[in-house]
């Protein structure tokens, strides 16, 4: 039965579900690997479906693979929903907070709600999106662009290895050939709130425990191939080499300087490479290295873009190849629902700041189809993406209780944007 303890949350258990979920991929070194449709993340999948049924809600899988979990009886299932959660998956070798945070909070406010029979301005539902960080197959966001409209195939999608995405959707639950049903019908999500760790290092800095995102960055992947002369490393002169490696490197480090030293963009990073044939005594015959960037303007991410592919065409190499892979354009929240989350957190005396998000979430996928909210509880060091990601649990619980509050505010009090009066 759950312990109600006024309008607040299960400690023990929010914290409990954090800490079973860490196990699901987790290593030694405290790090977590629960790529988006491997084995750890099925096996979480499955866990968080079993916590939920214990809790008296009822959780499914969905043809793109997210987990929602919604109420056993709703008086009225045509209302619009106000959707809660976050992704389930985390990058490889990450941190135990980084999705699985909002994903935990969720369920702990949907089961205060599991039993309450009164009339809510929207029936309240909690989701777990799939591969929002593509760390496996390189789809981010998979899971919540199906849910608007955005995925309809999994074909031509394969991981690292060359697995099929369309085998592992399936093991997972999902069905590869109905991804066009994930789709939710115009007017069906009244709101979307996402409760996420900073992953930076703001908060700490100004010791506010609660952020309210206003605008989530924008974000340009591209994948770019440089294609040298594989030639022997001994007998191949200094003046006769085209070394596709060493024409990454210089790339490499033009792209980062087009953020550091020239401002065109607020940050860029080259995150993965791989040369080929990759072998001691031979020279390197092409590369492949994905590029991306991000910033809070559309027109400043463009620029950057063109100025990477006008780095690709400079290259030393010849026969070069650079195209954009994802798009996620700069989203502003909602500042009706950012009201409401403020209020709630002052209702909890909690202190709150307005911020932006470096990192992306899937909520300004959402975006596309409902007003969103996002809101932050402080990382230690402003680290993530790494075992080192830590928030402590007071912050932590805190965060969950400003959730619960703003979903109160939104189910019973402020009326709901979209909702019927
Ligand atoms: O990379 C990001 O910004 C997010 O953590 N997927
Ligand atoms: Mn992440
Ligand atoms: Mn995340």
């Amino acid at each position: 039965m759950l312990t109600r303890v006024g309008h607040r949350v299960d400690r023990g258990r929010l914290l409990g579900h954090l800490n079973e979920l860490a196990r699901f991929g987790g290593a030694d070194g405290g790090g977590v690997s629960r790529e988006g449709f491997g084995e750890a993340d099925n096996a979480a999948r499955a866990y968080l479906t079993g916590q939920a049924e214990s809790l008296g809600l009822t959780a499914s899988v969905d043809p793109a693979g997210n987990l929602l979990i919604r109420r056993r009886r709703s008086h009225e299932p045509e209302r619009p929903v106000l959707l809660f959660g976050s992704h389930l998956d985390s990058v490889t070798n990450g941190g135990r907070y980084d999705g699985a945070y909002g994903v935990v909070a969720a369920l702990e406010v949907l089961a205060h709600f599991a039993e309450h029979p009164g009339p809510m301005a929207y029936e309240p539902v909690a989701v777990a999106f799939a591969n929002e960080e593509g760390a496996l197959f390189p789809c981010p966001f998979f899971g919540s662009k199906a849910l608007v409209g955005m995925v309809n195939s999994a074909d031509g999608i394969v991981d690292h290895d060359g697995r099929p995405l369309r085998a592992a959707l399936s093991a997972a639950g999902g069905d590869p050939d109905a991804l066009a049903t994930a789709a939710w019908p115009a007017g069906s999500i009244g709101a979307f709130l996402e409760l996420h760790v900073e992953q930076g290092p703001i908060l700490e800095r100004c010791g506010t425990p609660i952020g309210i995102v206003d605008v989530v960055t924008g974000r340009s992947i591209l994948d770019i191939t440089l294609n040298g002369r594989q030639n022997h490393a001994g007998t191949t002169p200094m003046d006769a080499r085209c070394d596709a490696l060493v024409a990454a490197a210089k790339l490499i480090v033009a792209i980062e300087n087009l953020a550091r030293e020239q401002g065109v963009c607020s940050v860029a990073t080259v995150g993965t490479i791989d040369s080929a044939p990759n072998v001691t005594n031979v020279i390197p015959g092409s590369v492949t290295l994905t590029a991306e960037i991000r910033d809070g303007s559309p027109q400043r991410l463009a620029a950057a873009e063109r100025a990477i592919l006008q780095l690709v065409a400079e290259s030393d190499t010849h026969h070069n190849s650079a195209r954009v892979t994802m798009r996620s354009a700069p989203t502003e929240t909602d500042p009706r629902i950012r009201a409401c989350v403020a209020e709630a957190a002052a209702e909890l005396g909690f202190a709150t700041m307005g911020l932006s998000s470096g990192a992306g979430h899937d909520a300004q996928i959402i975006a596309a189809a409902a007003p969103v909210a996002v809101i932050f509880v402080p990382s230690r060091d402003g680290i993530s993406h790494a075992p080192a990601e830590h928030t402590d649990p007071e912050d932590l619980v805190a965060g969950a209780d400003v959730l619960l509050g703003t979903v109160r505010r939104m189910l019973f009090t402020v009326p709901a944007p979209g909702a019927r009066p």
